[in-house]
């Protein structure tokens, strides 16, 4: 055999080999994940849009109303936690309440927990009997709230827990209810367990989500913590899963607490919980989706004596500033165990809605403002790349003269967004300020008194 010959039959042999494999690998199982970034940004193109979402936990723990961890914090066993199932019964329920609330606060998306850590589904699931339809309630909950959803013209969005404290194969991890004091004793509290039962449990319930109430936009998976007496990508089979969402719903948007974040389809948007972050969140030097999802007060679940409740401006500003950097914000509210939103959730949200009515022009279609712009004092930009506008957002309302630093030449016009009343650029007011004002710059002339607007907004329609 010539040396020729023997390098074609090996490159024949390799692409045969290379052929038999690939229906077996990932890659030609998620051929059409290989998207490309355009793709990408197409597929997310509503969701950064909208930027103002709403996120509901909902479950047994709004009984004991004293946190959604309350079954782990407690200790509590599934015999103890049951006289929730029993009394479960959201008599006041009513989704399209819910949805337009939502709607009313500005919200564009909403995401639900179809069953948090706890384990119970509020969706009608073949898989398990520790479901909603089986309390007095007897309803599938998740389809009154996607129709709810859609009748209003808002994005559907599904929590579901990787987490189960319910379910008997489950294995005793360090967060688990029945965790032992010692770590001796973990071995002895799984037997029996069975996670390839759990993990089946757990796809088949996705299939079940995903297959039976239509279009859903959205898919927020919690979570994995690896390590010691942890779960990650193996317990849930990660990859298997997310391959799964891709093909029964290839529009979805999921969000990256799978333990996949080296692999592109492994996640679209990243979460920081109760965080503001400081900057845009990167991966690999590029900027990236991201959503920060917060509570009104300290608990997601309902919490009836829980009271560091945040007040509409730091609301506003979580927001504003979520955009300011590129982001989205995702606000919890928990319904009550009757079913309706606390009259603390209505108040926070009938105040940012009524911000949003006027002001919604600088959060929707609006992103982290080109660089050449400088953000002036006390205040946070968002920036419309369609419309070119640029808003400035008043933490804290000035007195009348309002630099603009490096802006001459830039600004065709200016209002303040909630009226559209003109603000005159002109040269500042008193001998003080006219000689600091540096040749760069413009001056805006405010009104004295501060617009019955909590955050007021300044629209500046920029020069081509
Ligand atoms: C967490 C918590 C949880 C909450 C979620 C929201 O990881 O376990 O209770 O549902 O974050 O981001």
């Amino acid at each position: 055999m010539t040396l020729n010959n023997f390098k074609e039959m090996r490159l024949a042999t390799f692409t045969l080999i290379l052929l038999l494999a690939l229906p077996l690998s990932g890659i030609a199982q998620n051929e059409k994940w290989n998207e490309t970034e355009q793709q990408k940004e197409d597929r997310l193109a509503w969701w950064t849009n909208d930027r103002f979402g709403m996120f509901v936990h909902w479950g047994l723990y709004a009984l004991p109303a004293r946190h959604e961890w309350v079954q782990m914090r407690e200790r509590l066993t599934t015999e103890q936690y049951s006289k929730y199932f029993e009394r479960f019964n959201p008599d006041l329920y009513n989704p399209k309440e819910w949805a337009r609330k939502a709607k009313e606060a500005g919200m564009k998306y909403v995401v639900l927990t179809t069953k948090h850590h706890e384990g119970f589904c509020l969706f009608d699931s073949k898989y398990t009997d520790y479901k909603s339809t089986n309390t007095p309630i007897a309803k599938d909950l998740v389809k009154e709230y996607v129709e709810a959803l859609r009748s209003e013209g808002l994005k559907v969005g599904f929590y579901y827990s990787l987490i189960d404290w319910h379910h008997p194969h489950y294995t005793v991890d360090r967060i688990h209810p029945l965790r032992p004091n010692n770590k001796r004793d973990y071995k002895k509290l799984n037997k029996g367990r069975d996670m390839n039962i759990y993990r089946e449990y757990l796809h088949n319930q996705i299939k079940e989500l995903l297959s039976n109430y239509g279009t859903v936009d959205l898919l927020w998976l919690d979570y994995s913590f690896p390590g010691e007496f942890g779960k990650d990508r193996n317990d849930w089979d990660s990859e298997k899963l997310i391959d799964m969402v891709r093909t029964l719903q290839p529009g979805i948007i999921v969000n990256d607490r799978l333990d996949l974040k080296d692999m592109s389809k492994g996640w679209d948007f990243t979460t920081p919980e109760q965080f503001k972050v400081a900057e845009w969140p990167t991966y690999d030097g590029k900027r990236i989706p991201w959503e920060t999802c917060q509570t009104f007060s300290g608990s997601w679940g309902y919490y009836r004596d829980e009271h560091t409740w945040k007040d509409t401006k730091q609301l506003l500003v979580l927001l504003i500033e979520s955009v300011s950097k590129g982001g989205n914000l995702l606000l919890n509210v928990g319904p009550t165990g009757r079913g309706n939103f606390d009259e603390r959730a209505d108040k926070a949200l009938a105040a940012m809605g009524n911000w949003m009515k006027y002001n919604s022009r600088a959060i929707y279609g609006c992103t982290q403002a080109p660089e050449e712009y400088s953000v002036p004092d006390h205040s946070l930009l968002t920036y419309n790349p369609e419309t070119k506008r640029l808003y400035i957002h008043l933490l804290d309302y000035p007195l009348q003269n309002f630099r603009l630093k490096g802006m001459k030449g830039k600004v065709k016009y200016a209002q303040f967004l909630h009226d559209a009343s003109e603000i005159k650029i002109s040269a500042p007011y008193g001998h003080w300020i006219k000689e600091k004002l540096g040749e760069d710059d413009l001056n805006l002339s405010l009104p004295v008194t501060k617009p019955n607007v909590e955050i007021p907004v300044i629209e500046i329609f920029l020069e081509d």
